[in-house]
């Protein structure tokens, strides 16, 4: 069974990360949304929260959960697919600002894993804009950031950035 990782921080999922995952089950039989559990990198939601948060965006998308895992990990992604018996990252690429780290992080993850190989997705091009950081700060001041993330995601994040208010 051919069975992609896709990993990210995913905080939050936006609809570029939804078009990827998409267009991913196109190519892939099982695609494992890989949710990073790095405290350390500040992230607005807990990673059981982007989890849930990207469990909620799955189903409201009404894609086939019997194809899609959701789950989280920390150390070596490397390591993580050798766990999961996968030999295939998913990553999407937006515009060239992108490709730069990309292509870092691809060729590093070939010389610490010779069989595990990247493969790129082009984000839909209505979302190429679209990332998770610039979608926090429009919501934080005040911005409608409704099109661009899945409506679960959009309820949590005007009710999170209010926390406390
Ligand atoms: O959504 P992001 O933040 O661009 O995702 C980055 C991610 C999670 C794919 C990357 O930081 C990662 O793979 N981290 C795990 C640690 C690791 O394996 N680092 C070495 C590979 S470059």
């Amino acid at each position: 069974m051919s069975h992609a990782i896709y990993p990210g921080s995913f905080d939050p999922i936006t609809n570029g990360h939804m078009s990827i995952l998409e267009s991913g089950l196109v190519s892939f039989e099982k695609i494992t949304v890989a949710v990073l559990n790095n405290e350390k990198k500040r992230p607005l939601f807990s990673v059981n929260e982007r989890i849930e948060l990207t469990r909620d965006a799955i189903a409201a998308r009404g894609l086939d959960t019997s194809r899609i895992e959701v789950d989280a990990f920390d150390g070596l992604l490397v390591d993580y697919c050798r766990r999961k018996s996968a030999t295939v990252i998913l990553r999407g690429l937006r515009a060239v600002a992108d490709f730069e780290y990309e292509l870092q992080m691809a060729n590093m993850n070939r010389h610490l894993s010779g069989e595990i190989v990247t493969v790129f997705i082009m984000a839909n091009d209505a979302y190429f804009y679209v990332s998770s950081n610039l979608c926090k700060e429009v919501c934080r001041l005040g911005g409608d950031v409704s099109k661009l993330v899945p409506t679960p995601v959009d309820v949590r994040l005007l009710a999170k950035l209010n926390e406390g208010k």
